[in-house]
């Protein structure tokens, strides 16, 4: 079968001083993850490459660049799923490490577990012989100075004002891909959302919210308000709508419109389905986006929302 990649950086009003830097480094993601793809390798590898390059981009909220919580630290969020088996593996508020996306993938392999959190992810990622990293490692001025400020705004509360104009970032990293042999991947890793409280868990590394994949239906990543997208279990519903007969771009559609008219919130997905058709959807002001086209050209995009939500 011919192979399918997308992926994303990012769903909100995206600053157009930074908008050249977030088509850089999702071209860069989807040029690492289609190689894998066009030499025959796995969706698998090619979702965690391209995820793990994003999260080493500082211009993202994923490992390098992430965002601080309310104490000034930093705590990751990472999904990888196999479509093949429905295996996953995902690790939440972990601190440390660069790539947390290459730990999930870890419990994939090496357990036969799905989700470890904070110190206990990060034990086995020492376990495993990953590199651990002091927290300044991961910590850029442009979120020490974004900290900051926030520290100056009485009882800051973000999810009583989030809107598509709440000031970001809200660059959660993503990848979906079918490989040669028709088999689907999803990958989500993020810092989450910038002055959260320590242990707040967003979507990203809960299954069929921040991702999911199965190859009789599609694979999806999401980004955005990760407390909206776990409510409407948002790359679930996108995959199960695909299995229900929509194409994949009215699936990812009627995922975003579900999660706006049920609970308002805001975010994008990407998809491939199991017939290796790429799709995306956001009602954000805009969404990173690339992919692979039909001549195996990467289209890097800076993509605008073009109606109202
Ligand atoms: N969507 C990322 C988060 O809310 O943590």
């Amino acid at each position: 079968m011919k192979p399918a990649l997308i992926v994303h950086a990012g769903a909100w009003k995206i600053p157009e001083a930074t908008h050249a830097d977030h088509i850089a480094g999702i071209r860069a993601a989807a040029e690492a993850g289609w190689a894998i793809l066009a030499s025959g390798g796995s969706a698998l590898d090619a979702v965690e490459t391209a995820v793990s390059i994003m999260e080493d981009d500082p211009t993202f909220d994923a490992g390098v660049g992430s965002v601080l919580n309310r104490v000034g630290e930093i705590e990751l969020d990472a999904m990888i799923m196999d479509g093949s088996t429905l295996q996953l593996g995902a690790v939440a508020a972990v601190r440390g490490i660069t790539n947390p996306v290459k730990l999930a993938r870890l419990i994939v392999e090496d357990t036969d577990h799905s989700l470890l959190v904070g110190d206990g992810a990060r034990r086995f990622a020492e376990l495993k012989g990953m590199r651990l990293c002091a927290q300044a490692e991961l910590t850029v001025p442009r979120e020490v100075e974004r900290y900051r400020k926030l520290q100056e705004v009485p009882d800051y509360r973000l999810s009583d004002g989030f809107t598509p104009d709440t000031p970001g970032p809200w660059d959660t990293v993503g990848a979906a891909a079918m490989d040669m042999h028709g088999n689907l991947a999803a990958a989500t890793s993020t810092g989450g959302v910038h002055y959260k409280l320590p242990g707040r868990v967003g979507d990203s590394p809960l299954v069929g919210s921040g991702a999911y994949a199965d190859n009789q239906t599609g694979a999806a990543s999401a980004t955005g308000h990760g407390e909206s997208i776990m409510r409407v279990v948002l790359s679930k519903t996108a995959t199960d709508a695909i299995g229900h007969g929509k194409s994949a771009q009215a699936a990812a559609e009627y995922a975003v419109r579900t999660m706006y008219e049920r609970v308002g919130g805001y975010g994008g997905i990407i998809l491939v389905d199991y017939r290796g058709e790429i799709a995306f959807a956001f009602n954000t002001p805009h969404m990173a986006v690339a992919w692979v086209d039909v001549d195996g050209q990467v289209q890097a995009h800076l993509k605008t929302r073009q109606s109202a939500p």
